[in-house]
């Protein structure tokens, strides 16, 4: 072993879950929860700043998410809209590049209009790359793959040999992004949820009872430290 600097994953992503429960236990309306979430969203962009992580992809709404009552869907896209709007010029001076990942298709045409603006403004220095999942479905985003490369095959410009898992992987909406080295989920579930699906084949996976509000600088240590005591063999020995 060379020296003892310490390698941090370069790509961190979080399933944020347990606003609802976080409010309820509180006797506050679920809107509270993904409220004060939003700010522990702020936290962890400037925790991940300071330690040089590269990238963060945080887990918003997801395609599923609108099965919910519609109270809670149109609080969740008025939070998107206020946080865009306060914080993206914030972070942008720190250094902060947005990307969204998910479906422009289902979004009011306000929050696109929003996206568009972050995405044709972006900063300049990339320290770190925010990746959103919002109207994210991980199986969509494969789906919308394999038809982008269905139809390269049928007007003949790949043949199928020519499709390899590269090609795939630049069909994504992740297509610029490095495959996440560590996947945390908070609230305690242990599942993926439909989350980049392609991309965690080998991700680390550390789930904390924590709930999303309640997360912090310090529970993010935790996860990166207990992620440097893990061996990735990526199915070598
Ligand atoms: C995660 O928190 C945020 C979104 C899915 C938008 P939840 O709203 O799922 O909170 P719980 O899991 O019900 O506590
Ligand atoms: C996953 O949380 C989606 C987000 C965090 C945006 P959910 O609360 O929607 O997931 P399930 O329903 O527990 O699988
Ligand atoms: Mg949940």
């Amino acid at each position: 072993m060379k020296g003892q600097e310490i390698k941090q994953p370069s790509h961190i992503a979080i399933i944020m879950d347990g606003n609802g429960r976080w409010a309820k236990a509180r006797g506050l309306p679920r809107t509270e929860g993904h409220r004060v979430g939003a700010e522990r969203v702020r936290d962890i962009v400037y925790a991940c700043l300071e330690m040089g992580v590269k990238n963060l992809t945080i887990y918003a709404f997801s395609k599923e998410n609108w099965k919910r009552p519609r109270r809670e869907v149109s609080g969740i896209m008025g939070l998107a809209r206020f946080f865009f709007k306060r914080f993206f010029d914030e972070l942008k001076k720190e250094g902060v590049f947005f990307v969204h990942l998910g479906d422009t298709e289902g979004l009011s045409p306000g929050i696109l209009k929003i996206i568009r603006n972050m995405e044709e403004n972006n900063a300049a220095e990339r320290k770190l790359y925010l990746s959103i999942a919002f109207n994210y479905s991980g199986r969509s985003e494969i789906t919308q793959a394999v038809r982008e490369i269905a139809s390269l095959v049928e007007r003949g410009d790949i043949e199928v040999g020519d499709i390899t898992q590269e090609l795939v992987s630049e069909h994504l909406y992740s297509a610029d992004l490095p495959d996440p080295d560590l996947l945390i989920r908070t609230g305690g579930e242990h599942r993926v949820s439909n989350f980049l699906l392609w991309q965690i084949a080998y991700s680390e996976l550390w789930v904390t009872d924590t709930l999303w509000p309640d997360f912090s600088k310090q529970t993010l240590l935790e996860a990166i430290d207990e992620y440097h005591r893990r061996e990735r063999r990526f199915g070598g020995l």
